[in-house]
């Protein structure tokens, strides 16, 4: 059984109920996070806080809770669920309001919701433990503001849909000048003669804390590290192409539309990278 936290209590998670004129449910009017918590111990959760504060910010909705009020929920939740490797879900949204309408009300009482599941076990960077991705890929069509973590993921679930529907596990996405944004639920990097690329933020992609904690790790460890524009062909033409996530950490492609990266399996450079990020998850 899950438990979850709903508005100040733990409950069962099939017993946490809320308002179907919730603005989060009518709207998408909310923010979350998902953090990896392993064996009690959570990666990155500062920049997780931190990331989630500017959501809220971008929404115009204050934080209902402190830093050390957060810390203290996932320390409880986590020690409430089964399992070694956790994720942590939580969200916040502007809560129920009496009439569907558009605009803000004048006084709101936030949604505050969080979750944990069970995510592998990370990876140390041994080809024979990862799981690689296949994935497909499109033009991106959602929203100008991606680099918001909003609930209203709408655009990324029909864009993951038709991955799937074309065999794929994950997609990756092209804006119209036929660059790399990111794909359906991870940013993505490419290495080329080992150099390793990832395009620079900007209101197309999310700023993942994956691939904010690699690029932080692999500068430490001076690697040669870029964040420019990477167009559809250099994409095509990668050594290794990558998928971040904080429950993917470092993910090899080993195929772009039914087409081998390399020869189709994780490259040494990944090996290297996910090992390296293995050994820095807690202090970067
Ligand atoms: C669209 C999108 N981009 C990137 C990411 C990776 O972000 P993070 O590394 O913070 O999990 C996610 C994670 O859910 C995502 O949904």
């Amino acid at each position: 059984m899950t438990i979850a936290y709903l508005n100040g209590k733990f409950v069962p998670l099939e017993d946490a109920r809320i308002s179907p004129m919730d603005r989060g449910f009518l709207f998408g009017d909310g923010i979350y996070e998902v953090i990896p918590s392993y064996n009690g111990q959570l990666v990155g959760f500062q920049r997780h806080m931190q990331r989630f504060d500017q959501g809220l910010a971008a929404i115009h909705l204050e934080n209902p809770m402190s830093v050390e009020e957060w810390q203290s929920l996932f320390r409880d939740i986590t020690a409430q669920n089964q399992g070694e490797y956790q994720g942590v879900y939580l969200q916040v949204t502007r809560g129920p309001s009496a009439v569907r309408n558009h605009r803000f009300p004048a006084e709101c009482q936030p949604t505050v919701f969080a979750y944990t599941f069970t995510v592998n076990a990370p990876c140390d960077g041994n080809p024979d433990t990862a799981t690689c991705y296949r994935v497909a890929t499109a033009k991106d069509r959602r929203w100008k503001r991606c680099d918001i973590k909003s609930v209203a993921l709408l655009g990324n679930v029909l864009h993951m849909m038709e991955g799937v529907d074309a065999g794929a596990d994950e997609i990756i996405l092209f804006n119209e000048r036929e660059e790399l944004t990111e794909a359906a639920a991870c940013n993505v990097f490419i290495v080329k003669n080992k150099s390793v690329i990832t395009p620079p933020l900007d209101i197309e992609k999310l700023p993942g804390v994956t691939r904010n904690m690699l690029i932080d790790i692999l500068r430490k460890n001076d690697w040669q590290m870029e964040e420019r524009a990477i167009t559809r062909d250099e994409v095509m033409a990668a050594d290794e192409v990558w998928l971040t996530s904080s429950t993917k950490e470092i993910a090899p492609v080993v195929a772009i539309d039914g087409h081998s990266v390399t020869d189709g399996k994780p490259g040494p450079v990944w090996a290297a990278a996910q090992s390296l990020f293995a050994s820095h998850r807690f202090s970067a």
